[in-house]
């Protein structure tokens, strides 16, 4: 199949490279000359596990990039839509480049083509693209408009696409549907996987998607519900780990015992700093918008939004009552992407949190793996010193602060740590350790939804620490 992806941000990209491996002749544009010039000489512009392998694969080959909507749409049978879809400052979706890419689709659309939406877009959204292509003069019975939502999470939007657990396609056309199964059909049918050079399948992953098949604006809604779903997840395990904190239970534990019951699911119940991304935010913003428009009630929503902005600010007090006040204090942070295992700094926790810190006037030592360049360039240029390690972020510091949860922070040298920090304090949005462990290596340990694992200071300091963290369970280690 020749297939045309309109946007080469991480979704178009993901996507056309995956159907690049699947066997089919695929071509993106996007109007960003530098982007398309990168991944014209193999360069792929996001970081992404498997994305460099894929287009080693295929760039040149099955898989090339254009400038130029026109050449791409004239030549394919199917064109995807995958350009981004950001909120609106009344947290409504803005369609302004859908509607610009539609109405450069229309141009070229001489024979019959399948229009399918990959963007995240509200519901009816489809019926709107089918009459925006019908008032820029394109013949009705020249193309048919599916919805084709993607699950894609950045870090694994590779094996997730080729493994994933649905392919949703919204379209009442068989004419339209038929071509989305022959799409999709090596992954229906499990033949990619059992192929000689397929990326490996992750063990949690089924070896076939389930395919559903729906109406477009079921199809649409099933992205807008999944992501509230997910989010509400989130929201739901942070307040119970408040609760926690409130009774010196542990989240984790409680988390484990409550995802145990398949009805419920152990995944999504990661206690933290809250959800961030490109995705969450925007999408229940999106959702609560659209439901205002249709004048519905879904005040769900707005709690598990309001639970979410909450456990900023209850992180920002943890560390706060951890070190006394904030003023003047030099912090180490591990973390600076929205998650771990990805580039992106789109409404990132960790970004938050520094950005307050700095108004505290703390100075920040931070390091991340994959998103310092991106942190320097859009975003902090300034009051921030970028490390190039782990252990040099903790060096002198008043605190060593965890914010995102990149694997090699859950693997650190906790002596070394310990023998770098001016003050042996970690506070841990992610969860990463065991407080146990951590302070048997001589540090006092901050999580989320957990007792706080206090190495015993000075009796002056303690005394300190008591009154303003009524809620700790102290694991009293001694000196150090
Ligand atoms: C999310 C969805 O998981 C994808 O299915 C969806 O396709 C994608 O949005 C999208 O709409 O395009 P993504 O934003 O890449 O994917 O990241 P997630 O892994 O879902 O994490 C989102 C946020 O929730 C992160 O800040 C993460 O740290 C946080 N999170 C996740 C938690 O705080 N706890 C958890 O248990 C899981």
């Amino acid at each position: 199949m020749r297939i045309a992806v309109v946007g080469c941000g991480y979704v178009g990209l993901v996507t056309g490279a995956c159907f690049a491996e699947l066997g089919h002749d695929v071509v993106c544009v996007d109007h960003d000359a530098a982007r398309i010039a990168a991944l014209q000489n193999g360069i792929p512009p996001i970081y992404e596990n498997f994305l460099p392998e894929l287009l080693r694969r295929h760039h040149g080959g099955r898989l090339t990039f254009t400038t130029s909507t026109a050449d791409a749409v004239s030549s394919s049978a199917v064109v995807f839509i995958a350009v981004a879809t950001p909120s609106t400052e009344d947290g409504a979706a803005d369609l302004s480049c859908v509607e610009a890419a539609v109405a450069e689709i229309a141009r070229s659309i001489d024979r019959f083509k399948v229009i399918v939406q990959k963007s995240t877009v509200p519901v009816t959204s489809g019926d709107w693209v089918h009459e925006l292509l019908v008032s820029h003069g394109v013949r009705r019975s020249h193309f048919e408009v599916v919805s084709n939502p993607e699950f894609l999470r950045e870090g694994t939007a590779v094996t997730d696409f080729l493994y994933g657990d649905r392919i949703v396609i919204g379209s009442d056309s068989p004419k339209a549907a038929k071509v989305m199964r022959e799409i999709y059909a090596p992954l229906i049918n499990g033949s990619y996987g059992r192929s000689e050079n397929a990326i490996a399948r992750p063990k949690a992953s089924p070896a076939k998607p389930e395919l559903i098949q729906t109406s477009r604006n079921s199809a649409e809604l099933i992205k807008y519900a999944a992501n509230a779903f997910l989010s509400m997840k989130i929201s739901f395990i942070n307040a119970v780990a408040n609760f926690c904190e409130a009774i010196g239970a542990d989240v984790e534990d409680v988390a484990r015992g409550v995802g145990a019951d398949n009805r419920i699911g152990p995944s999504f119940l990661r206690a933290g700093l809250g959800y961030g991304g490109s995705c969450f935010p925007k999408d229940v913003a999106a959702f609560k918008t659209m439901v205002r428009q249709w004048e519905c009630n879904f005040a769900l929503l707005e709690e598990v939004t309001r639970i979410n902005e909450e456990q900023h600010h209850i992180f920002l007090t943890k560390i706060k009552n951890a070190l006394g006040h904030l003023e003047g204090k030099r912090l180490g942070v591990l973390g600076l992407s929205f998650k771990g295992g990805t580039d992106d700094i789109r409404h990132s926790p960790a970004i938050r949190v520094v950005k307050s810190l700095l108004r505290e006037n703390c100075s920040v030592m931070a390091y991340d793996p994959a998103a310092m360049e991106r942190t320097k360039t859009e975003v902090l240029s300034k009051g921030i010193s970028y490390v190039h390690d782990a252990y040099s972020a903790a060096r002198n510091a008043d605190a060593l602060l965890i914010l995102t949860d990149w694997d090699e922070f859950a693997r650190l040298d906790l002596k070394r740590v310990r023998g770098l920090l001016r003050s042996p304090v970690i506070v841990d949005g992610r969860n990463l350790y065991d407080p146990k462990k951590v302070a048997a290596q001589g540090l006092s340990y901050y999580s989320v939804g957990r007792p706080h694992a206090i190495h015993e200071l000075p009796a002056q300091t303690e005394d300190r620490r008591s009154e303003r963290i009524p809620a700790a369970v102290t694991i009293n280690l001694g000196q150090a």
